[in-house]
């Protein structure tokens, strides 16, 4: 089959050129940034003159069919036709004929591909910033709702102090704030636009770069058209703001994992949100939670694939480019994914209070009230650090706790011991006083 760009060549194309360079594939699901960019060139191409008004109107008129055609899955896509832009140019001029070669003038698919990414990016970052919002929302509720659930805090995985349940999953909530910001100030990469830069060096013909910009909502237009064709630093942004977004659902799925087992045993994630075993019948597995900690290397991997990709390469565009498509597809349904499942599982899961409040009793997460308390009777720290530790490791010993030592046992580890050392049983209360939000 003849090519777009088949003019200096006498032999056809290889077969497993066509196959190995063809990127349709994936890249159809750039068809209506491409068809979008497209319509908003022909409109610009007509205000200037460059082609008439009559011309436009027949070329946008065609584009919108094969919009419906893709959409109804009526549209013939072959590897013959390389990509999504050719697909969409070669069906344009079976529909409306030689008119459909005026399309291309003042482009290249350099710019072509560079404007589908940008718009692209643009939509997926608005879609993911509306779906951390609903994940922190959830997390504020159950922030909210577990303001007086105590649990041990920990650090090296050992129990530390006690904190509320809400302080934890508040933790979670900052998180996603500061993710969510990210995400938008990401957009500001995104929202520039290369269409005229056409192959590296901009066009001797009369374009208004301003008039396309206005219309496809792009803030700013490269200032470079070196730099237009062969930046992909919005997309490497993008999968970095994602990267750290998994590293935080990631934490969160592996807290929540350890809580689900029985030796934490403080929640209890719905049937609905947990999966069996095929051979032991009593299993309720925490895959989901385990995909979502899994799928953050996938997007880690994908960084890395176009940091690599990107770092070598000379100006301007070159064909490897090509390769940023999987690695930021994938990124996007990864993360998306992941926002979408986690409400779910979070509104749904048991939470144990009772075991989580035995698990702050049974260890010794009140040793630093102690500590403080010797402190406020002008005892230095580093001193009260070391008296407390006595008292926990004779408590150990003893078996006991440290509230249930005597004033008499108290006062044989440090005389500033008094009555009022018992108001430091009632400490555990005043957590539930710590505000978090
Ligand atoms: N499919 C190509 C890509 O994704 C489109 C641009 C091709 N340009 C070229 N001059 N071969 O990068």
């Amino acid at each position: 089959m003849k090519k777009l760009w088949a003019g200096r060549f006498e032999k056809e194309t290889d077969g497993l050129v066509e196959r190995f360079t063809a990127s349709i594939d994936f890249d159809r699901k750039l068809y209506e940034h491409d068809i979008l960019g497209s319509i908003a060139h022909a409109r610009m191409l007509a205000k200037t003159g460059i082609i008439s008004k009559q011309e436009a109107a027949e070329i946008i008129r065609g584009l919108l069919e094969i919009k419906l055609e893709i959409e109804q899955g009526r549209f013939p896509f072959t590897v013959e036709y390389e990509d999504i832009h050719m697909h969409v140019e070669k069906r344009l001029f079976e529909k409306i004929g030689p008119v459909a070669g005026k399309l291309h003038t003042a482009r290249s698919r350099n710019d072509q591909v560079a404007l589908d990414m940008h718009l692209y990016v643009k939509q997926k970052i608005s879609e993911v910033v509306g779906k951390i919002d609903e994940l922190m929302k959830v997390l504020r509720k159950l922030a909210e709702e577990n303001k007086d659930v105590i649990i041990p805090g920990y650090t090296h995985l050992q129990r530390a102090q006690p904190v509320t349940l809400a302080l934890h999953f508040d933790a979670y909530y900052q998180m996603l704030r500061r993710d969510k910001e990210r995400f938008c100030s990401a957009m500001k990469g995104a929202d520039l636009m290369p269409l005229g830069a056409c192959a590296l060096a901009g066009t001797t013909l009369p374009i208004d770069r301003d008039y396309t910009r206005e219309l496809l909502g792009f803030s700013e237009i490269y200032k470079n058209t070196m730099d237009a064709v062969s930046d992909r630093d919005f997309v490497i942004e993008f999968i970095s703001c994602s990267a750290i977004l998994m590293m935080h659902l990631s934490r969160l799925a592996e807290d929540l994992i350890l809580w689900n087992t029985s030796e934490f045993d403080f929640i209890e994630l719905d049937d609905s949100f947990a999966t069996g075993s095929s051979i032991m019948p009593q299993k309720k597995n925490p895959d989901v939670l385990e995909l979502i900690r899994g799928k953050a290397g996938r997007v880690f991997g994908n960084l890395m694939a176009v940091l690599t990709l990107m770092k070598g390469l000379p100006l301007s565009y070159n064909r490897d480019m090509q390769e940023d498509k999987e690695p930021l597809f994938d990124t996007v349904d990864t993360v998306i994914s992941c926002l979408e499942v986690l409400p779910g599982l979070l509104s749904t899961i048991k939470i144990k209070r009772e075991n989580m409040m035995k698990a702050v009793e049974d260890s010794f997460a009140d040793a630093t009230y102690y500590a403080e308390y010797l402190v406020k009777k002008g005892i230095p720290f580093r001193s009260a650090h070391e008296i407390v530790g006595k008292m926990v490791s004779y408590c150990i010993k003893k078996n006991k706790k440290l509230r249930e030592l005597s004033l008499v046992e108290l006062k044989n580890f440090s005389g500033l011991f008094g009555d009022d050392v018992l108001e430091l049983s009632n400490k555990l209360d005043n957590v539930k006083n710590i505000k978090v939000i």
